[in-house]
């Protein structure tokens, strides 16, 4: 269980805890990283924590409550019979709590979830059932019937010792397939070295898993039928191989990881073929409008795809952050394409960003890295990104893949509609094949950007300003620092920094500017140049990351940073490697915990 665990722990790591059926109930759990938890236990003389066939095991990202022992995972109900874990909010807890404690119930902590605990504990009471283990999977059908939220619930009973009872909605769970075993995970790296046979489970269901059986059912209680599928990816990806953090491996990854994206989907003729996306030709044809929902950095890939999207296609496109989309009241009907970016295909605001859309009416298109996650399976096509599982929180080639995937949509819908020469489009094609090389090339060149990262590492604060697809890039340079080295970190559209954020610059500012191609007309590279010389005459040091050839550049450069010759709609896909290299080493020469960064989680299943 601890081996799983610590597979999933990028997920949430502020407390982590377990609780295993032998013969009693045990439980142990632990503020902070998953060591904790595991020194714990060693210490520990708790006997038969370690000797118990039946368990469950969690790692927190705090929502409801600190991250303190006591309020970690699992909670016990107050007859100690059950304990529970669980991912996600019940949104109506504090009635439920208000009416437990009028029945006399006493709460151990401040979560939500200790609700569930004490519910089941309830309900066991009353409960019919032929086994110990029917009663409990009853009971948790009767709890879920009072929940109102997004949870993913793991049970067991001291009663029914080789069972654990499992629920979700509209969070992860899926179940491992062994032989005399099995598992419930909400990722399936935590069972991976076990089994490779997975079931899917479907929206509010109910699991029993035992070591000879699995039973689904709704929440209603009728059963109900999992979707059995086979794991081909290999262990050892998400295994740091060699390198110090997760992070270092996963930008190295990433020339593979663009092939991959784009393999099998680019002809030789220099057409795109998404055979996948189960949207007719037709339906592209009627798309009047696109949005693009996504958080974070998949929403910086969808500003990129903005830009190419609109070029590409004439299409009218939009890019909006997720947890605001619904909210505004979006104007969408059936010829509107929503696109949805998500890598871990799980993030709520995402998730719920679709499902308004699709109410709307509007064709709904996800581009996912996690194959069987919720935003996929409800959305009326998705194309997967190939990037291999990504393990280090801070998003890295989820990004790269994503743009390659975006601009795969931007060229086939330009084909499709017939804005684009077939010409035009093997040209671009063309283009995209070369890429995964150019980032390889960058990724040699690295050691000046290390370097850098360690004079810089003591920076008060860090600006970073592009224009066109630069400005994206720009925003993610600034969010990979924040996030990593917790250090004050901002993107500009450069030519916005006239606007007031020029006042920022001080003496030996460091400003990170992202330089557009000086091929074609150049209009834009020459307007960067003007905002580079405007931040270095009110003192600013500047790191310039700018074209191999372009010679001009140097002498506005403290730092210069080459990356090779790269068309400017497909540039970020280059220019984005050193921000990523510069976050990570500064973070690690700041003594930071690159891959679990402090208060984030890798995937964020609350809105
Ligand atoms: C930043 C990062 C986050 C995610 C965001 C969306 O490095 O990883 O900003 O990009 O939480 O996550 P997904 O793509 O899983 O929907």
């Amino acid at each position: 269980m601890l081996d799983g665990l610590r597979r999933l722990e990028y997920r949430g790591y502020d407390s982590a805890g377990v609780a295993v059926v032998n013969g009693e109930l045990l439980t142990e759990k632990r503020a902070g990283k998953l060591a904790n938890l595991e020194k714990a236990l060693a210490d520990d003389a708790i006997a038969g924590l370690d000797e118990g066939t039946t368990g469950i095991g969690h790692t927190r990202w705090a929502t409801h409550g600190g991250p303190t022992d006591r309020n970690a995972h699992p909670h016990r109900s107050s007859d100690g019979r059950v304990a529970v874990i669980h991912n996600g909010i019940i949104e109506n807890f504090g009635k439920l709590r208000a009416e437990l404690e009028s029945r006399g119930v006493e709460f151990a902590s401040d979560t939500d979830t200790e609700c569930v605990a004490h519910l089941l504990a309830e309900e066991l009471t009353t409960v019919d059932g032929a086994t110990a283990e029917a009663r409990l999977a009853e009971a948790m059908r009767r709890v879920c019937r009072q929940l109102e939220g997004a949870f993913t619930l793991l049970a067991v009973d001291v009663r029914a010792p080789g069972a654990v009872v499992g629920a979700r909605r509209n969070s992860p769970l899926v179940v491992g397939r062994g032989v005399g075993e099995n598992y419930l995970a909400s990722d399936v790296s935590a069972f991976i070295e076990h089994t490779r046979e997975a079931v899917e489970l479907g929206q509010d269901q109910v699991v029993l898993i035992t070591g000879e059986g699995i039973e689904i059912t709704d929440f209603e209680g009728n059963a109900a039928e999992g979707l059995d599928y086979h794991i081909d990816w290999d262990a050892k990806a998400a295994e740091k191989g060699g390198y110090d953090y997760f992070m270092l491996k996963e930008i190295a990854e990433q020339p593979q990881a663009i092939a991959d994206t784009l393999r099998g989907r680019l002809a030789e003729t220099g057409e795109i073929t998404l055979d996948e996306v189960r949207l007719t030709d037709q339906d592209l044809r009627d798309v009047d409008k696109v949005f693009i929902v996504a958080c974070g950095t998949a929403y910086h890939a969808g500003m990129v795809a903005k830009y190419a999207i609109e070029h590409w296609t004439r299409i009218p496109c939009e890019v909006e952050l997720a947890s605001e989309f619904r909210y505004r009241d979006p104007v969408l009907d059936r010829s509107t394409l929503v696109v949805a970016i998500s890598q871990s295909g799980e993030t709520m605001d995402t998730l719920m960003a679709l499902r308004h859309a699709k109410q709307q009416k509007a064709r709904v298109l996800a581009i996912c890295n996690t194959n069987g996650s919720t935003i996929p399976r409800e959305s009326d096509a998705v194309l997967y990104t190939h990037g291999g599982p990504e393990i280090a929180v801070a998003s890295t080639k989820a990004f790269l893949t994503q743009l390659a995937a975006c601009y795969l949509v931007g060229l086939h819908l330009a084909q499709v509609r017939g804005v684009m020469y077939a010409d035009e489009v093997a040209a671009v094609v063309e283009q995209l094949r070369g890429t995964p090389s150019k980032v390889d090339r960058v990724l040699e060149q690295m050691e000046p950007v290390r370097e850098l990262a360690r004079d810089l590492a003591e920076a008060k604060s860090v600006l970073f300003i592009g224009r066109h697809v630069g400005y994206p890039v720009a925003l993610e340079g600034a969010l990979k620092l924040k996030e990593l080295a917790y250090m004050h970190a901002e993107g500009f559209a450069a030519g916005e920094l006239k606007h007031g954020p020029i006042a920022l610059i001080d003496q030996g500012t460091p400003v990170v500017c992202v330089v557009p191609s000086a091929r074609g007309r150049g209009v834009l590279r020459d307007k960067v140049i003007s905002n580079i010389q405007e931040v270095r005459a009110r003192g600013a040091r500047t790191v310039v990351i700018a074209e191999e050839g372009d010679d001009g550049v140097a002498r506005y450069a403290d730092h210069l940073i080459v990356v090779p010759p790269t068309p400017t709609l497909l540039a970020p896909l280059v220019t984005t490697v050193p921000l990523q290299v510069l976050a990570c080493e500064i973070a690690s020469a700041r003594g930071h915990d690159v891959d679990q960064p402090r208060n984030l989680a890798k995937s964020v299943t609350v809105e």
